[in-house]
Order: C-alpha cells, then sequence, then structure tokens
C-alpha cells in the first residue's frame, strides 16, 4: 500500500490549563476525502493547523510524503499586504502550477481580480480564498469551513469541482449536506481524543 500523504502520530497539544489534543493521530493517503467534525472548541482547525505545518505541537510527529503538495484554506484569511484578490491568488500558485488557473478560478468564483481584498464583502472573502487554494492542483486540501458565507449555487459549484479533483481533501465543515456529498471517511475529534472510520458522514 502507498505510504500515506500526511501522518500525524501522537499529537499532544495544550493551550494553558486543559489538553486540547492529546494522543492524536490522522493519516491522509492520496484521494482520500476526510471529514473531521467535533463540537465547536474541540480542537478541529488546531488540528488542521497542525496538519499544514503552521502550529507546532507540544509533542508527536508530523510526516509529509517528500515532494506531496498541501494547500490549506484558513478559517479567516489573511489578505495583508495584497492590493487585489488576483496577486493574493496568484501568490498561492506553486512552481509547477498553471498561472492561467488564477484567473480561472476567480472568473468561476464570480470575481474579476482587481477587487482590493480590503473592501470586499464575506462571500467575497470567501471566494477569493477559495480560489487561492484551488488554482493550484495540490495532492492535499486542507480545507477550514469552505462553505462558510457561500450562497447555494456556489456551495454546489464547489462541491462538483472538489468531486472532479485527483487532490485528497480534509474538511471541516458546519454543512452536513456538503460533507454528506463529498466525504469518504471521517475523523472524529472529542475532548482531545480522535476515532477515524473510513466511512462518511452520512454514514
Ligand atoms: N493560539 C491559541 N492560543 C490559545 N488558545 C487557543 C489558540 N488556538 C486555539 N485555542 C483554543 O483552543 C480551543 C480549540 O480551538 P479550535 O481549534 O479553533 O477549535 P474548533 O475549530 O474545533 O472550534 C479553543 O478553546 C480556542 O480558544
Ligand atoms: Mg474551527
Amino acid at each position: 500500500m502507498a505510504p500515506p500523504l500526511i501522518q500525524l502520530k501522537d499529537i499532544a497539544l495544550t493551550f494553558g490549563g486543559t489538553p486540547l489534543l492529546s494522543g492524536v493521530e490522522l493519516s491522509v493517503s492520496q484521494s482520500e476525502r476526510v471529514c473531521l467534525i467535533g463540537r465547536n472548541g474541540s480542537g478541529k482547525s488546531t488540528l488542521l493547523k497542525i496538519a499544514a505545518g503552521l502550529v507546532e505541537p507540544d509533542s508527536g510527529s508530523r510526516f509529509v510524503q517528500p515532494g506531496a503538495t498541501i494547500r490549506y484554506l484558513p478559517q479567516e484569511p489573511d489578505f495583508a499586504g495584497f492590493a487585489t484578490t488576483l496577486a493574493y491568488v496568484e501568490a498561492g500558485l506553486g512552481p509547477g502550477d498553471d498561472r492561467y488557473q488564477a484567473r480561472f478560478i476567480l472568473e468561476q468564483l464570480g470575481l474579476r481580480g482587481d477587487e482590493d481584498p480590503a473592501m470586499v464583502s464575506g462571500g467575497e472573502a470567501r471566494r477569493a480564498a477559495l480560489a487561492r487554494v484551488l488554482a493550484p492542483s495540490p495532492d492535499i486540501l486542507l480545507l477550514d469551513e469552505p462553505t462558510n458565507h457561500l450562497d447555494l449555487t456556489t456551495i454546489e459549484w464547489l462541491e462538483s469541482e472538489l468531486d472532479s479533483r485527483r487532490s485528497a481533501l480534509v474538511i471541516i465543515s458546519h454543512d452536513r449536506r456538503f460533507l454528506s456529498n463529498l466525504s469518504r471517511s471521517t475523523a472524529w475529534l472529542d475532548r482531545g481524543q480522535i476515532s477515524q472510520i473510513d466511512r462518511g458522514f452520512s454514514a
């Protein structure tokens, strides 16, 4: 069997008093589609940031298959330093990515590319952030609340776009229909521990 693209082992992290994560494992293989669920404050966003390499756990290991490409959609995207949505999206492209995709995906998401990121609405901000992770073709997409602020048409577009891609997915979302339609395995965070089953959210 092929090694996982990302593997987190025995992750522990405490902010202040009680441990947020302890003994957490998460493994994502090629083309796998995982939904990461749990109550508000259970540590989903933090675990996704650890998977993205943006937060260091207190202990545990993070393995990423050499050469594997990752894109991470934050719950709160930061546009600081970018004059236009196009510049923001282009900055997310990697060396092997098709530069034309930045404009193409922005247009698909109803943006022109010349919007000032400081002036856009919540929905436009989310669409620009999605364009930034969808313009490339990464091996793994880590998505924190991708449907927030989106209208139903855009959610449906996003669903079929993700479904058509070969990227492995890890998705945090409150949108049950979105999770049911896309996920094929489920990781459930509860009181610091994680359980993973190889059935989608609908199961
Ligand atoms: N950098 C941080 N410093 C201190 N506490 C944090 C930090 N990041 C997250 N937390 C806390 O960790 C808990 C889990 O947060 P989060 O991972 O965002 O959960 P979820 O995404 O499941 O709602 C929350 O109580 C939050 O306040
Ligand atoms: Mg969160």
